[in-house]
């Protein structure tokens, strides 16, 4: 079983990865930290521990950076509702947060098991900048580091740049910079994991899970003018999977630099695929097994409903 730690800023497809996490036995959930993002920090934090109760997870959720480090906040409200989840409305959260800030959070978790947790963002890369910030020896520490983040050939918030990188560029080019393999599950992959009429047809019969937070999220979701030709792309849900089984993936080795500068191309995952190895910083996967990635979805999920 690998350990892996969530930061995010949930946001539905972030509330479908977390339950992916959760409902897969390759997986032991060790925490869930939160960055402001999709929705406010007060939001996408409410959302986690909503989440935490609402799917019987028992690891702390962390409260982190509410905003980017040098730009002010930008949401993506249009795509996930006011609150976060479409109109989803779960019961008061029971559970309380973690007395430690994400970021320290991130720390220890990673010094008290060396090599042994899978680090996966899943939102505006705030928190991992600021932990490198602190504490570089993170970049030693996570047994890989995988984000759901920019694209090597369009954006979605601009042509250029894809909402998580763009939201906070500064943190994103900290987090490429640093001494560790980042595996970029961009757009370009993202793209292929669409929630389509068929594959919703596999979660009938979730009972409440479906019910309650499936249907209504992706009715939501799917509603976005981004997706209305073949279904909402469930971004986040394809870090995680990539967590639980890289075999699912074609990915190739590159050098990525996030674009700071740019008046047009702010935030902008600049990806070299023919950077000698030296030069190299990051694997980007390009294909997914799609079949076996909504296998993956639909059997968490059926553990998840089935508490
Ligand atoms: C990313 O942006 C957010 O809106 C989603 O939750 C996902 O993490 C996709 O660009
Ligand atoms: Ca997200």
């Amino acid at each position: 079983v690998k350990k892996i730690l969530i930061d995010c800023d949930p946001g539905i497809d972030d509330a479908l990865a977390l339950a992916l996490a959760h409902g897969s036995p390759e997986l032991d959930v060790v925490g869930v930290t939160t960055v402001g993002g999709n929705v406010d920090l007060e939001h996408t934090t409410r959302n986690a521990l909503c989440l935490r109760d609402y799917y019987g997870m028992d690891a702390p959720v962390a409260r982190g950076a509410g905003r980017p480090l040098v730009r002010e906040p930008r949401t993506a409200r249009d795509v996930h509702g006011s609150s976060g989840l479409g109109g989803v409305v779960l019961p008061e959260p029971k559970s309380e947060l973690s007395g430690r800030h994400a970021v320290d959070f991130i720390i220890d978790t990673l010094a008290a098991s060396p090599g042994e947790v899978s680090l996966t963002a899943v939102g505006p890369l705030t928190n991992i900048a600021l932990a490198l910030r602190k504490e570089p020896r993170v970049a030693e520490w996570a047994r890989e580091f995988v984000v759901m983040g920019g694209s090597y050939t369009r954006g979605n918030t601009t042509p250029a740049a894809e909402f998580n990188v763009s939201a906070d560029p500064e943190a994103a080019a900290v987090v490429f910079g640093a001494p560790w393999r980042t595996v970029m599950v961009g757009l370009d992959l993202t793209h292929q994991a669409r929630a389509t009429a068929e594959v919703r047809a596999g979660f009938r019969g979730l009972g409440r899970l479906e019910a309650e937070l499936l249907t209504p999220c992706l009715d939501f979701y799917g509603g976005h003018a981004n997706y209305q030709d073949e279904g909402p792309a469930i971004h986040d849900a394809c870090a995680v999977a990539y967590v639980i089984d890289p075999g699912l993936f074609e990915a190739v080795p590159a050098r990525v630099e996030v674009e700071t500068q740019g008046r047009f191309t702010s935030g902008m995952t600049v990806t070299d695929f023919r950077a000698p190895a030296e030069r190299q910083n990051a694997l980007v996967p390009t294909r997914l097994d799609t079949d076996g990635f909504w296998r993956l979805v639909g059997d968490a999920f059926r553990a998840v409903a089935a508490g």
